[in-house]
């Protein structure tokens, strides 16, 4: 059985393998209607989510399956004192596979060594969020049309930023990946991941604070979210919260093919005037998340549709 709880867990093959699939799923959704007829989705959130806790349930829905579970710790045995480990022993009772969302990371990695269904990590603290991933690779293959020869500028929270952490992991492997790493000098990304993925695999990265020094020279922007729920204080969060804001002076300084990305929720990081800015993609980017899972599901089960 397998679970996804690292990008990493996937080869590039079988990466690719999900993206053909969510392109076919995306033209033909009604081939796929009643695949997962008879199968449950468990969701098993102990944090806030919109889209990926709503998007992993559409998608089951979308395949004639039906959903259950909990969207806060708070209304779960958690609050009782029950641990993951016990947890998805009874989940893997009552369903076939199970998406997790955990403060702590490496939670969804302790539920899979219990589980006896499919693990997805929806999301583990600072960690990573491979289903975020997934979509990013998706929207960025469908709309720009390869995931190599790429410069992406991500910006933002790179620091506690778990989709930017999935995200490099995963754009590592194609060719030609250019990183500019655009952050304050307090949400600089992690220096293991800077050794550890760009370092080792000699990525060519650069760092910069003002966005404006990056924007000419990128394929893709992917903006993020300065991350409220991981500082220790509030005073900290002000200072930082709105240090990039991306408008539609600084978009004229981007290339005309230039897409920006995001994982969303966004808060103040985009103006809302660049929401009808044509290279904004990232409520798109939001639907893609629905196919992506959709295929995800479906191989995680071993079901196959012809
Ligand atoms: N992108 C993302 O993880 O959004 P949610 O927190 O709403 O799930």
């Amino acid at each position: 059985m397998k679970h996804l709880l690292n990008p990493l867990d996937l080869s590039v093959e079988e990466i690719d393998e999900i993206l053909d699939l969510a392109n076919d799923i995306e033209a033909n959704p009604e081939k796929y209607a009643h695949a997962c007829d008879g199968k449950k989705l468990a969701t098993l959130f102990y944090e806030p989510s919109t889209r990926t806790r709503l998007s992993h349930e559409a998608a089951m829905m979308n395949l004639g399956g039906n959903v259950l579970g909990f969207s806060s710790a708070d209304s779960s045995s958690a609050t009782k004192g029950e641990s993951v480990s016990d947890t998805i022993r009874m989940i893997s009772c009552y369903a076939d596979i199970c998406a997790m969302r955990h403060p702590k990371e490496g939670a969804p990695m302790v539920a899979s060594q219990y589980s006896s269904i499919p693990i997805i990590n929806a999301g583990d603290g600072g960690h990573q969020h491979p289903t975020q991933t997934l979509t990013d690779l998706l929207t960025i293959r469908s709309e720009k049309g390869r995931l190599h020869d790429i410069t992406i500028g991500l910006c933002g929270d790179l620091k506690f930023g778990r989709t930017v952490h999935s995200l490099i992991h995963a754009l590592v492997r194609y060719e030609n990946v250019k990183f500019v790493l655009i952050s304050p000098e307090e949400l600089r990304l992690p220096s293991y991941i800077r050794k550890d993925v760009l370092d080792k695999h000699n990525i060519p990265y650069e760092e910069v604070v003002r966005l404006e020094d990056a924007m000419g020279k990128l394929d893709l922007l992917y903006m993020t979210r300065v991350q409220k729920e991981r500082f220790f204080n509030e005073e900290d969060y002000v200072r930082m919260k709105d240090f990039y804001i991306l408008d539609a002076a600084k978009m004229e300084l981007a290339k005309e093919d230039m897409l920006v990305l995001h994982p969303l929720p966004r808060v103040n990081e985009i103006s809302v005037e660049v929401d009808r800015d044509p290279r904004a993609i990232y409520f798109k980017q939001a639907q893609y998340g629905v196919y992506v899972r959709m295929a995800l599901i479906l191989t995680l089960l071993e079901i196959k549709v012809s």
